[in-house]
């Protein structure tokens, strides 16, 4: 199990690029500020938060969760937007999202941060943290590995129909593709989903 706080601490963090993710920015583009709705937006193992920042810039209240107190504390060291907080939790955690309510949700590697085990569980926190109606956004990582390597995680890959399948029970998909702007090395590998929070049957 992978330990991430000895990660930041250590300085082995290789998904800490200093921006914010390029297919959020792709994202930010292309969406009306509306579709997040009123706020606020949740944004799960937020690392140093530069995701929440960019999100905040919409005007949005948006919170950032990450179980990394350096984590934690390095995103809350950045100049505020005003609109953003962070949170030391854990997202899989029902005691953690229990009477939390967001209006969307953004993910970007903590999906396939966290073991593929627990995908149940991360599908079952995003739609109790999301109103009816929310929309659930997100980069997913499709292939992690070269060819060649060891499939070894994290980051864990999933297929397409895997996420359709944990996500079911409680959303629609609303619209997908693979996003054009990515960081070096994962063009092709990732895909933007998008996802409506709906009643349950
Ligand atoms: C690969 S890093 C990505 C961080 C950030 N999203 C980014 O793009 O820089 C995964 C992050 O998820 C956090 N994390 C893993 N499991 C978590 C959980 N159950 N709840 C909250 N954060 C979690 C880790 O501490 C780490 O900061």
């Amino acid at each position: 199990m992978t330990d991430w706080d000895q990660r930041y601490l250590a300085g082995d963090t290789p998904w800490e690029k200093g921006q914010a993710a390029p297919p959020l920015v792709e994202l930010l583009g292309k969406l009306e500020p509306s579709t997040w709705g009123a706020g606020p937006v949740l944004v799960p193992g937020c690392g140093l938060g530069h995701d929440v920042r960019a999100l905040a810039m919409l005007g949005l209240p948006v919170l950032g969760v990450d179980l990394s107190p350096t984590a934690v504390a390095r995103a809350g060291e950045f100049p505020n937007t005003g609109k953003e907080t962070y949170a030391l939790g854990n997202f899989l955690d029902p005691a953690w999202w229990a009477g939390r309510e967001f209006s969307a949700l953004w993910e970007h590697t903590c999906f396939c941060a966290i073991d593929p085990s627990e995908r149940g569980r991360y599908a079952e926190a995003a739609a109790e943290c999301l109103c009816e109606g929310g929309l659930l956004a997100g980069v997913f990582f499709l292939n992690p590995f070269d060819p060649g390597e060891v499939a070894s995680g994290p980051p864990f890959g999933v297929t397409l129909a895997e996420l359709e399948a944990w996500f079911a029970p409680w959303f629609v998909l609303l619209d997908g593709w693979v996003p054009t702007l990515a960081y070096p090395g994962r063009e092709g590998r990732e895909w933007l989903g998008l996802f409506r929070r709906v009643a349950q049957a």
